[in-house]
């Protein structure tokens, strides 16, 4: 079903050091691509699982809400391998289903910063080259908490709505200039953002499996799968997609 030559081109992703953001650097390396993988956390774990694939990865530690650090990261890629021609806007972080009048200033700020100003702030330094390439893929890592409550706290929830705004509006923008861009709506993904959850007991790791249809959590690699898909020329036509992979929750 994939080409392999199409995967062999060149890849930014950030949230590379962990969970579902290492799983697809490891699964696009697999097919040869050259990836540059930002993380403001060191990498040395992706680098070490990267070792021997067929791709070339470019480890770079740096926060994707600093203009300045995104611009050197890009740089990076640029100089090694030319253009970039597919962004996987991953990086998030959580804000322990905190409620509103839970959430100081500062968190709120935090959150809607790294999930949505940092996403919009990766976009634009990639975009004009995608522009003047005219092709380019863009998938942005929403949440369920990106359709319906409860996934997250008031922030979170709010800055997984806004990206998914957001990614509908580059689509109304860009696709007639070549570029697709899609979200994806994971749902239970078991990663180090939910260790919480399997501490202690479990009793909330197994309560979410238990809510969720399929009756369990998925791994970062099944997103991974889906975000390869959602990449290749097979789904050419697809823009404008949220697209949840969250073993039913959404149904219920
Ligand atoms: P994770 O915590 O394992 O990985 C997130 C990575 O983003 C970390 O390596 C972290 O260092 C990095 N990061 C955070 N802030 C950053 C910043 N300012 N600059 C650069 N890197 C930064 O979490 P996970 O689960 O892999 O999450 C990835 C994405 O998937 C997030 O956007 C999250 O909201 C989303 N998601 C995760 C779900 C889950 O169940 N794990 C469910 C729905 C969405």
């Amino acid at each position: 079903m994939f080409t392999k030559e199409f995967y062999q081109t060149n890849i930014f992703i950030t949230g590379s050091a962990s969970g579902i953001g290492q799983a697809q650097t490891i699964a696009f390396l697999e097919k040869g691509a050259n990836v540059l993988g930002m993380d403001c956390n060191n990498l040395e774990e992706t680098i070490n699982k990267a070792q021997g694939l067929a791709g070339n990865f470019i480890p770079f530690q740096g926060d994707i809400t600093n203009q300045k650090s995104i611009r050197e990261a890009v740089n990076k890629i640029n100089q090694n391998y030319g253009a970039i021609k597919i962004l996987l806007n991953t990086a998030g972080i959580l804000d322990n289903y905190a409620t509103s009048l839970e959430t100081s200033e500062e968190l709120w700020d935090l959150v809607i910063s790294v999930n949505l100003k940092g996403t919009y702030l990766v976009t634009n330094s990639i975009l004009p080259q995608m522009l003047e390439e005219k092709i380019g893929i863009i998938i942005n890592m929403a949440s369920i908490a990106g359709m319906t409550v409860g996934g997250g706290g008031a922030a979170y929830t709010a800055s997984k709505h806004a990206l998914i705004g957001y990614t509908k509006q580059l689509t109304y923008d860009y696709a007639k200039k070549g570029i697709r861009v899609n979200a994806i709506a994971p749902g239970a993904i078991k990663t180090p953002m939910n260790a919480a959850d399997f501490s202690g007991d479990g009793e909330m790791a197994s309560w979410v499996a238990k809510e969720t249809p399929a009756q369990r959590w998925a791994s970062p690699e099944e997103v991974a799968s889906l975000t390869l898909f959602i990449a290749s020329k097979q789904a050419d036509y697809l823009h404008g997609s949220i697209i949840p992979i969250d073993g039913g929750w959404l149904s219920k």
